[in-house]
């Protein structure tokens, strides 16, 4: 600390890091260090690793001024995410406030499947040149995570043009922020964007789906981190089972599936078995297997239609 000539004390970034390390520990924060370091980056204007890195240098009262306000806000609960209005997901920074989920790591493990999917399918030699562009659709997009994701790992690979990428959401609001978020990385134009519930009616042919759907039981809402309650409870309430959304759309594969299509649904960790008994319940003769992540547990539900074999003597 050190007073100016003219009166005010100037702290460094060494102190107020310790200051808001402090606070937030007491606040009951997981990560307060890391927390303070986001958000005095966040004030300061410099990023994280420059305050890390520069413990002695002063910080500015208009600055630790708005540090302060943050780490009151963020001490109440609110997600660091909202705080500094992004997010990292699959490499890229997307813009969040509460008009959407904050995109979570467990979800890249979705974009990686979808991507090798869809690269599998262009490359695949039953796919003549001129056909159609591949239809996917990201089913309740939120930010947009995955289908910009996947549309920009496709752009570098030059895969993208050869697909078409619906998005949809029941919010308006989450759309407005997915729009953005396209816009924002340059793949509006391959992004197609529809409020609807699960699908639009007459929306079908799609040779992927995705879905990252709320699947939280609702009598577990309660028991989420406090984050959790600054967004919004549309995203994340599954229902009585935590698999009511999902059920729903499983209901609408038969029609809005192409022929040979795959749908890929983001799960909860122990919802492995809950959605094979759900698909072999509501789609009789279809196939559900269910992908791990790294750590080894069900991430990703993996719904296919099994080819019925040929009749006899039919053409
Ligand atoms: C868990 S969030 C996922 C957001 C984003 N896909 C992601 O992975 O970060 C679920 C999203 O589904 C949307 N949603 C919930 N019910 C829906 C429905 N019936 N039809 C369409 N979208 C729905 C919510 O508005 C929310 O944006």
């Amino acid at each position: 600390m050190s007073g100016p000539p003219g009166g005010f004390t100037v702290m460094t970034t060494g102190e107020l890091l310790r200051e808001g390390t402090d606070r937030l520990a007491a606040a009951g924060s997981e990560t307060p260090r890391l927390d303070a370091e986001l958000l005095l980056g966040q004030a300061v204007g410099a990023g994280r690793t420059a305050v890390v890195a520069h413990p002695e240098a002063p910080v500015g009262a208009d600055a630790a001024r708005r540090y302060r306000a943050d780490l009151e806000r963020r001490a109440a609960g609110e997600p660091v995410a909202y705080l500094r209005g992004i997010k990292e997901f699959y490499g890229l920074a997307f813009e969040v406030d509460a008009r959407a989920l904050i995109p979570r790591p467990e979800t890249e493990r979705l974009v990686d499947l979808a991507g090798d999917e869809v690269l599998r399918r262009l490359a695949s030699s039953a796919r003549p040149p001129g056909s159609r562009d591949l239809q996917v659709v990201d089913v309740g997009t939120g930010s947009g995570a995955i289908a910009v994701a996947l549309a920009v790992r496709l752009r570098r690979v030059k895969a993208v043009d050869a697909v078409r990428i619906l998005a949809v959401d029941i919010s308006p609001d989450a759309l407005g922020l997915a729009r953005e978020n396209a816009v924002g990385h340059a793949v509006a134009d391959r992004i197609s964007f529809a409020e609807a519930d699960l699908l639009p009616p007459d929306a079908g042919g799609f040779d992927v789906v995705l879905a990252n759907l709320p699947y939280v039981r609702h009598d577990a809402m309660a028991d989420l981190p406090v984050a959790a309650s600054f967004e919004p409870t549309l995203a994340l309430d599954g229902g009585a089972n935590g698999l009511e959304v999902i059920g729903r759309l499983l209901d609408l594969l038969p029609d809005a599936m192409a022929d040979g299509g795959v749908a890929m649904f983001e799960i909860g960790a122990d919802q492995g078995d809950a959605i094979v008994a759900l698909v072999d319940a509501k789609l009789p003769g279809w196939s559900c297997a269910v992908e791990l992540d790294l750590a080894g547990l069900p991430r990703v539900a993996r719904i296919t239609r099994i080819a019925r074999p040929p009749v006899a003597g039919s053409a």
